[in-house]
């Protein structure tokens, strides 16, 4: 497929500023009326229908033009200076004395494997080795796979620097609702997602010569999907380059013997756009983990390792079971600041509610602290987990200030995906929060679990990346015995409703033999195929139907493409394109930290809706979209708590959604339900219908098909309302199972939208 078009922000105001005023949007509140949806009032697509397009800017002078040009060039002298000043410390990394090796690797072999600890240069170095080589044939085309769109993002541009040039110049990026990427693009950081829908447009990935996969120790779900087609995709295309050339050399024989001369011309290529088919070459980019599982899988490839600099780190065990590991915690982080050299300490800690209630503990503390012991140095705390927003997370990365201890609260995001400098002590509470799926109930919840030793093993290494270090398990030796040897596969865990309608759309049809590295429950499967068959994705029969394609190619959970399918039906694919791309960044949208919570819910009561969650979410959406200009927007956002960062991510995404919409002509996407939440309530249910819940006599909610009991979590603004059935788009799974995210629709509205819930299969 061809690559999305590059996003830009919002269209600018068009219409005068009376009219503006005259319809500006009321929100309904809690009390006021707050029945009905005002329409929205979205810039039409390209910003010309009804209003007069802005003024063009007027070419001037020649003069203008120079001015540009010098801009320009000093823009790129300014790059090429910046690249000169990375150098020597690119050739510091851990991974410059492997180059030659490596490349040789690559040169030799259809497959290699590159273990190297995190932070050894492997995901900025190797790619622009392979780039400025002639290993695999002259001139290659690199994608490199990150699990994570943030990484691929700041990686393109990090890359870009180092060889003094614009992102999406040499080296860009494609990532779901975003593509820095242009013809002169030779190095690509996508995603596994991105890459995967790449190949539903080009089945053997021809644009490429050489694909990196990154962060493979990882094993995400998408990795191990790409995975099991690349090695199908090299075979073909290494077949295909043989019959080519045996072709090559027969026409050349032939025009020999009739007395012509083979030169470049008779080719026949030269001065088309037509590339000769090349073969293609793999490289497998790992920490130091599993380097034998990888290697088996591809043919015994051979597996390069790059020594890091690592150094000691002393172990130090729990000497019995610590019943409150936040407690535990607290305690080590005192022990370590009031005993030990200076050094920023690391904590591994499940999520983002312990790391707030870890430094609400710590900064209370401090005054006896300093009491106690006026000569020790300040400490200070800074939170690192996903959600937490750029800016915010940038601090973790930040050297210490003079005499002040860093004490660096993360998630296992720390564990393999970062390098923290500075950091001497690692204290381990030995848990992680993990996406669990249990197939059969369907549900897909975030629970705290026990770490394996890989993990621990990777956190306690994080610890001796620059000098001897130490390393606080919170759990004893024998704990630590008793952990699994690694971590379970996200494959394995999670809802395979998407890697099974991609694989049926991409020809795979007998999804039982495909070559998953890391094979999934058969039950699993199964219960996917089942729910691709209850959305229509799928027939009786277990064929994709041509609804099921066009879902595979919408940037979308199945269950979200048949949402938007439903839209266009329900006659509210306006609304849901929105909702949809506002769901996509629900995580970062509403910021919410314990400290901020009540004022935050106070801000945002203007937007809260009858029906919901959902309906809020527009609200939000409208308001923003009322307001001009860059600065309003960032105070707004500001003042309500939402992250102007995610709103603009939404803006992005609705574009793409919207163009692909178009492109797959799914109907008009203009078409607009106005005032009215019911359709798109409708549209909500025809895709997550296993999400819905009828109200029981006690008030507890049971969901219609797996018959599970959930409660409405706190975050929900429909908490202590009595709704008579319920709409989630999230279940999390604590000391109960909780819904968040939820709309109140009626019994009836089930019943009539979700037709495949009830005498289908399934139950
Ligand atoms: O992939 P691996 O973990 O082996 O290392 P890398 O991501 O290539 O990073 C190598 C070094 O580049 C790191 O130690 C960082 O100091 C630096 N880097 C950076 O400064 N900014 C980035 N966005 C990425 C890497
Ligand atoms: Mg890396």
């Amino acid at each position: 497929s061809s690559p999305l078009p590059p996003s830009s922000g919002p269209a600018p105001p068009t219409s005068p500023p009376r009219a503006r005023v005259a319809a500006r949007t009321r929100f309904p509140s809690a009390t006021a009326s707050p029945h009905k949806l005002d329409s929205l009032k979205r810039p039409p697509p390209n910003g010309t229908a009804g209003s007069p397009a802005p003024p063009k800017k007027r070419k001037l002078v020649v003069f203008d033009e120079e001015a540009e040009q010098e801009a320009n060039e000093q823009q790129k002298r300014k790059a090429k200076e910046e690249a000169q000043r990375l150098r020597p410390e690119r050739e510091k990394l851990p991974v410059f004395q492997g180059k030659d090796a490596i490349l040789k690797g690559i040169a030799d072999n259809d497959t290699v494997i590159v273990l190297a600890e995190t932070g050894s240069g492997k995901t900025t170095q190797i790619p622009q080795y392979i780039l400025r080589s002639d290993t695999p044939c002259s001139g290659p085309r690199i994608v490199c796979t990150q699990p994570r769109h943030v990484a691929a993002i700041s990686l393109a541009q990090r890359v870009s620097a180092e060889c003094g040039t614009q992102t999406g110049g040499l080296v860009g990026y494609t990532v779901r609702f975003d593509n820095k990427t242009s013809r002169t693009t030779r190095l690509t950081y996508a995603t596994d997602g991105a890459l995967l829908a790449e190949m539903l447009g080009d089945r053997d990935l021809e644009a490429y010569d050489v694909v990196v996969l990154d962060e493979a120790h990882e094993r995400s779900l998408r990795t191990n999907m790409l995975m099991g087609f690349l090695k199908d995709i090299q075979k073909r295309r290494k077949e295909r380059v043989r019959v080519w050339k045996a072709e090559q050399a027969k026409s050349k024989g032939k025009a020999k013997a009739n007395g012509v001369v083979a030169n470049g011309e008779a080719d026949g290529k030269k001065g088309t756009d037509e590339r000769d088919p090349t073969e293609l070459k793999i490289v497998v980019m790992s920490a130091t983990i599993d380097a034998k599982r990888f290697s088996d899988f591809f043919d015994r490839a051979p597996v390069l390792y790059v020594a890091g600099r690592q150094h000691k780190v002393k172990i130090h065990y729990a000497e019995e079971p610590q019943p409150d590991f936040l407690d535990a915690a607290l305690k080590m982080v005192y022990q370590i600041h009031t005993r030990y050299p200076p050094g920023s300490i690391l904590v591994f800690l499940p999520g983002q509610e312990e790391i707030e209630g870890l430094a609400a503990s710590i900064k209370s503390f401090l005054p006896s602290l300093q009491k106690e012991y006026p000569h020790a140095e300040e400490l200070l705390v800074t939170p690192l987990y996903a959600k937490l927003h750029a800016a915010e997370q940038a601090k973790a990365f930040l050297p210490s200030p003079p005499r002040t201890r860093k004490v660096i609260l993360a998630t296992n995001i720390a564990e393999t995906s970062v390098t923290i400098p500075g950091v001497k002590y690692v204290v381990d509470c030995g848990l992680a929060k993990e996406k669990r799926y249990h197939a059969g109930t369907g549900i897909d919840s975030l629970v705290t679990e026990s770490i394996s030793q890989s993990s621990a093993k990777q956190r306690a290494g994080r610890a001796g990346r620059e000098t001897d270090g130490f390393c606080f398990r919170l759990y004893t030796e024998a704990t630590y015995n008793g952990l699994e040897k690694r971590s379970q596969p996200e494959i394995q865990r999670v809802s395979l409703t998407f890697a099974i309608l991609h694989l049926l759309a991409s020809g795979q049809d007998d999804v039982f033999k495909f070559s998953f590295m890391d094979p999934p429950d058969v039950e699993s499967i199964k219960f996917a195929l089942l729910t691709l068959i209850g959305l229509n994705a799928l027939d009786k029969r277990g064929k994709i139907t041509p609804l099921g394609r066009q879902m595979a190619q919408l940037p979308l959970d199945p269950v979200y493409a048949r949402v938007l399918a439903a839209s266009f039906i329900e006659g509210c694919p306006r609304e849901m394109i929105d909702l949809v791309s506002l769901l996509g960044s629900k995580d970062q949208l509403l910021i919410n930290t314990s400290s901020t919570r009540d004022a935050a819910n106070a801000a945002r009561q203007k937007f809260v809706h009858r029906t919901g969650d959902h309906m809020m979410l527009f609200n939000i959406l409208r308001a923003y979209e009322e307001l001009d200009g860059k600065d309003e927007r960032k105070q707004w956002c500001k003042d309500n708590f939402i992250s102007f960062k995610a709103m603009s991510s939404v803006l992005d995404a609705r574009k793409q959604l919207l163009e692909r919409a178009q492109r797959l002509k799914l109907g008009d996407p203009d078409a607009s339900a106005g005032d009215e939440a019911e359709p798109v309530l409708n549209a909500l249910i025809g895709g997550l219908f296993a999400n819905t819940a009828l109200r029981q006599e006690d008030g507890s909610y049971r969901h219609t098909m797996t018959k599970q009991l959930v409660a409405i979590h706190h975050s929900s603004t429909l908490h202590g309302k009595k709704a008579p059935a319920i709409i989630d788009d999230e279940l999390v799974l604590t000391t109960k199972t909780y819904a968040r995210g939820i709309s109140s629709i009626e019994p009836s509205q089930i019943r009539s939208k979700a037709p495949s819930l009830f005498g289908s299969s399934l139950k």
